[in-house]
């Protein structure tokens, strides 16, 4: 049985007052919720003080991204210690626009992913196709590149902390959400390609997380679907009444 997963990934976005607003907000809403975990990945600057918001709530918060050393002389750049220490539970890795604009490649998600398995962390690691790969025909290879290079050197105990987002690049933040069939089908094989490089114990056991345009009117159909775990929700994770509503999409 895994358990579902509902993930907001709020990018830049919200200060610190904002942060605490949303999750005053929030809370009430979401009280008597058990049928699955909720995480929320604010900015570096607002972890903390989101981590004392959800403080005794099923809440747990994720950073956006890490460096893989622990200290040093990296401008800008987070360690997974401090991440601990700010209260985090998780850490989104390897996510598209990371990829795309500021560089990422899989040997970084596969550092990153190690750090913060290393540390504690639950790692929520990206992949995804873009259109032009789809296009082409792509998709699969390009997903199973970044799976297989991605979690590269982990064993079966890290896999358990390992949750696989797949984030179609062609659906994220364009209101253009993948069919739960589309997604579901790369699910299916997204657990395969896990079999095939580490055990059908571990595939069937890994949570698989859908992203792009998931919003509260096609989520339902989108869990409906035996492959898909969760989701990880972009836009409509920073409005507290829509984010709940999508948690209770059952
Ligand atoms: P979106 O973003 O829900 O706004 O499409 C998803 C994501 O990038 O994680």
């Amino acid at each position: 049985m895994r358990q579902p997963i509902i993930a907001g990934n709020w990018k830049m976005f919200k200060t610190r007052a904002e942060t605490s607003a949303f999750f005053d907000a929030l809370i009430p809403q979401i009280q008597d919720v058990e049928h699955c975990d909720i995480v929320i990945a604010p900015p570096f600057i607002s972890l903390a003080t989101a981590a004392e918001e959800v403080d005794g709530t099923r809440v747990a918060i994720s950073a956006q991204n890490l460096h893989w050393e622990e200290n040093g002389a990296y401008t800008g750049e987070v360690s997974v210690r401090m991440l601990l220490d700010a209260g985090c539970k998780y850490a989104i890795i390897g996510h598209s626009e990371r990829r795309q604009y500021f560089g990422d490649t899989d040997e970084w998600v596969n550092r990153k992913t190690r750090a913060a398995l290393k540390g504690g962390l639950q790692a929520i690691v990206c992949v995804g196709e873009t259109l032009a790969e789809r296009d082409a025909g792509r998709a699969s290879e390009v997903v199973r590149r970044q799976v297989a290079e991605g979690m590269a050197q982990l064993t079966e105990p890290d896999l358990s902390h390992i949750i696989v987002a797949y984030e179609p690049v062609w659906a994220i933040g364009t209101g253009r959400t993948a069919t739960p069939e589309v997604a579901a089908g790369m699910h299916a094989e997204i657990r395969k390609i896990i079999a095939e490089i580490q055990s059908k114990a571990v595939a069937d056991t890994i949570r698989i997380l859908y992203g792009g345009s998931v919003k509260p009117d096609n989520i339902s159909a989108l869990m409906k679907k035996e492959d898909i775990d969760g989701a990880l929700v972009g836009g409509a994770s920073l409005d507290p009444a829509s984010f709940a509503a999508i948690i209770k999409y059952i």
